[in-house]
């Protein structure tokens, strides 16, 4: 139980220090495409802006739970991130 509250900190600074700077968009895409698999899968695919809206919604039928708004910051953020 010590060993958990004390790591916790410490992932959490991790987690924002491997990918500086942390903007709105990394904290969303994060947030939503990292609870199944690693966000590496998708940080290492090349797609464009239509086939990640594709993609999103692929995983929308897994169970994800996004708004329409934020299914489109997410494609916007990775189809330009590559
Ligand atoms: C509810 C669980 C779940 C969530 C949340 C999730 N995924 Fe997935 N994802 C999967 C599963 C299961 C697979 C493997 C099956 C497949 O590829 O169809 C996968 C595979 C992938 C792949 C590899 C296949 C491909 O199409 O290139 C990518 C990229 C991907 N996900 C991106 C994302 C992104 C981006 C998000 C956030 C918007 C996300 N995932 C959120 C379940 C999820």
């Amino acid at each position: 139980m010590r060993v958990l509250l004390l790591a916790t900190p410490l992932i959490m600074l991790c987690i924002s220090c491997s990918s500086a700077p942390s903007t709105p968009a990394d904290e969303l895409f994060l947030s939503r495409c990292s609870s199944c698999h690693g966000s590496e899968l998708a940080l290492k695919k090349k797609k464009t802006y239509d086939q990640w809206l594709d993609t999103i919604k692929r995983m929308e039928n897994f169970g994800m739970e996004i708004t329409g708004g934020e299914r489109k910051a997410i494609a916007r953020y990775l189809s330009e991130k590559q």
